[in-house]
């Protein structure tokens, strides 16, 4: 199964500078909880966004794919050369946690999404790619402040 999980403010801006524009512990918290024992997969920007954050401590996830279109080796985690092949064949559950250009492509293929909807806007440089939640339907949702966290299932034809 493949799951996508983002957080995005109220004009749908998720980065800045190669970071997220905000810091909520609590999200944070809801991201460690819902990707620690799964297989992630990510593009090559956020791989490096995410080891500013880590430093030299490891990348918490259970298996680590990098979708990178140049030849590169990483020491903790497998490179995706063919982002396409490689959604359409997996029988692994995996987690798509960004960013928007990983995003865009894996979304055809997601069954299920953990949107974070940060309810204020903030300034940066990165913006979800357009999207329809027409294919989905919410599972579930709960309140926090300051924060919606919702999850969606693809409705299948
Ligand atoms: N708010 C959130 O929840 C959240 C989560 C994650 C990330 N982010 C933010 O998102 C931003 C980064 O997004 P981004 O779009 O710049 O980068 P990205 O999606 O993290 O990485 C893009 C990478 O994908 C590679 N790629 C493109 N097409 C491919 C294909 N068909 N097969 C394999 N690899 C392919 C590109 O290779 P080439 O370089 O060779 O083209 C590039 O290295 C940052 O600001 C980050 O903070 C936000």
């Amino acid at each position: 199964m493949i799951k996508m999980i983002w957080a995005m403010d109220e004009n749908h801006l998720i980065g800045k500078g190669n970071l997220l524009p905000w810091h909520y512990p609590k999200d944070l918290e809801y991201f460690k909880k819902m990707t620690e024992s799964i297989a992630v997969l990510m593009g090559d920007m956020t791989y490096q966004s995410l080891k500013t954050y880590y430093k030299s401590k490891p990348l918490p996830f259970k298996k680590i794919y990098v979708a990178n279109l140049e030849d590169v080796f990483y020491e903790d985690a497998v490179r995706v050369s063919d982002l396409f092949e490689f959604l359409k064949d997996t029988k692994e559950d995996l987690m798509v946690i960004g960013g928007k250009t990983i995003y865009q492509l894996a979304l055809p293929y997601a069954d299920k999404l953990y949107i974070t909807y940060v309810l204020k806007a903030y300034q940066g440089d990165v913006y979800f790619p357009n999207f329809d939640l027409n294919d989905f339907k919410l599972v579930w949702y709960q309140v926090e402040e300051g924060l919606i966290f919702s999850e969606y299932a693809r409705v299948k034809p």
